[in-house]
Order: C-alpha cells, then structure tokens, then sequence
C-alpha cells in the first residue's frame, strides 16, 4: 500500500489550515483546522456569516498570507502566490486602474508576460466572453458598476487561470445585473473549464452557481456544514431556481446559515 494520496484531479488540498492574524499587536486565531480539498472543474461556493474569515480563506488560498497546516495546490506545497489562481474581488472600483482604458486594464495581467500579439487576441477574446468588445477604448469611470464587474472578469480570464478565486463579486450590484453576471460565469466556465472558489453572502447564489457549498463558520472560523449540489439540466434563473430541487437545498443551506449567524463572531 502506498501512502501517496492520489491527487489526479484534485486542485486544491487543504491539511489543518489555521490562520492567525495581527491586530493592535495582538495574534488573532480566525481560521482552525480546516481539511478539505478543490477538486478540478468544480465550483466550490462558500458562505458564512460576515467577519467569519471568507476573505481570509480566499487569500489563504491565492498563497498571499502565511499559514499554519499545509495547502497544496496543484500538487505541490503552496508557499507563495499561487501563479495559477487568479482573484476577482468584490470591489471592482479598486480592481480597476481608472487612467487605463478598458482594454488595458484587461491585460493588466498578462502584458509583458506574455508576445503582444497573443496578449491583444486573449485580451480581445475576453471582452467578447463578457460583452465588452465596444467599450474597449472606454475608461472604467465611464462604465456602469456591471460592466466595471465584468472589466475585472475579462482581466482574470484573460490571464488563463487553472482556478478562479471569487470574493463577493457580485456583492454590490442590482439583482437583475448580478443575475446576468450568474449566468455569464456558467457561461465562461462552460467555456474555459475553469476551477472556481466563489464566496457570497448570497445563498441562491451560492446553491445557483455552486457544484458544492460548504459553511464557514464559528470563531475561530471552521468548515460546519458541506453540500453536494446535484442539480441537473443547465441551470436557468427562472427554471432552476423554481425548481423543487432547488428550493430543497436552498432551504438546507438556509437552515444552516442561521444556526450560523446565531454562533457569528462579535466585531470589536
Ligand atoms: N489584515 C488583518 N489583520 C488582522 N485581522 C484581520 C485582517 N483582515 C481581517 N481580519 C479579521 O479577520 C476576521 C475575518 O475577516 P474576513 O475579512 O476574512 O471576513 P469575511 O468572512 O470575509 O467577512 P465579510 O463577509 O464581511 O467580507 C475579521 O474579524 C477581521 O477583523
Ligand atoms: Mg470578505
């Protein structure tokens, strides 16, 4: 028997995470123990009560803050940003560089990195995937907060990412838009076989977008609740989210949620 743990198709593998965080001097525990894994092409949904230590968990996992435990990520020990994951935040406003136009700002990532020819058709493909293509030459400041959101998608695919790491993104935008911007990551994910982590507060989003939910919760902060989502047929907005099924897990998830808030941590 070997004791290699075979880890074909396993994106992410988390081993006892804990992470303490600084404050006024202090050391902070705010994530203990957590062991699970990402798997390839999934999207893993993850919510939790605010201050839980969501963000945290994400830039655990871009490899941008030191942890306690082990991450592996495609295979190897994670000791540094992670090359092959790309953050999208929730705060488009600060993502975006408001000097660059449009176009510019989608290549952020990849200019110098990459032949510029290569670097206009990935930035040319991206703005098409997410219905930019007119406002190339436009400034971020001239855009609608949607089409600023979708800004920052067109960039972090551009780059062509393994894994995209999503906090909140559609946190701050009207129901409509943000329904339109659902579909288009299923879209996009349909297309580019991405790896998703998508955090929200949102859990018709969460159970909408995800393959598996699981729950943050706690403080220190641990994984308390884990969900298949076997949902079946191509997810519609009216359809899906009328269906029995649906309703059924959205309701599961709400249950725990509000066990969840019951326990949320104090904010000083
Ligand atoms: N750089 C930091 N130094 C010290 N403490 C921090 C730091 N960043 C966050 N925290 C603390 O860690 C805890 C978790 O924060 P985090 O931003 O991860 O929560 P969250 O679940 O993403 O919340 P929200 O849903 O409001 O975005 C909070 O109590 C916060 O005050
Ligand atoms: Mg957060």
């Amino acid at each position: 028997m070997t004791t290699q743990a075979n880890t074909d198709g396993i994106v992410y593998q988390l081993r006892d995470l804990s992470v303490n965080l600084r404050r006024r001097g202090q050391d902070r525990q705010i994530l203990q123990s957590l062991n699970f894994e990402v798997r390839k092409r999934e999207c893993l949904s993850i919510v939790g009560p605010s201050g839980t230590g969501k963000t945290t968990l994400l830039r655990a996992l871009a490899g941008l803050i030191p942890v306690e435990g082990e991450i592996t990520f495609q295979g190897q020990k994670l000791e540094g940003p992670a090359g092959d994951a790309v953050l999208v935040f929730q705060d488009y406003g600060n993502a975006l560089l408001r000097w660059r136009t449009v176009k510019k700002n989608v290549a952020l990532g990849i200019e110098g990195r990459i032949p510029r020819e290569e670097s206009r058709l990935r930035v040319d493909e991206a703005l098409e995937i997410v219905g930019l293509q007119k406002y190339q030459d436009s400034y971020p400041w001239e855009l609608s907060g949607g089409m600023q959101q979708r800004v920052q998608i067109a960039r972090a695919l551009a780059m062509k990412p393994q894994v995209l790491l999503f906090d909140e993104p559609f946190g701050s935008l009207d129901a409509m838009t943000r329904e339109g911007l659902q579909d288009e990551l299923l879209r996009v994910r349909s297309l580019h076989e991405a790896t998703c982590v998508f955090i929200t507060h949102d859990i018709d989003e969460a159970v909408y977008l995800g393959d598996r939910l699981m729950l943050l919760s706690g403080s220190p902060a641990s994984l308390t609740y884990e969900l298949d989502i076997p949902l079946t047929g191509t997810r519609s907005q009216i359809s899906t989210k009328e269906s029995a099924e649906f309703l059924r897990l959205r309701h599961q998830v709400y249950e725990q949620m509000r066990k969840a808030h019951g326990a949320a941590p104090t904010t000083e």
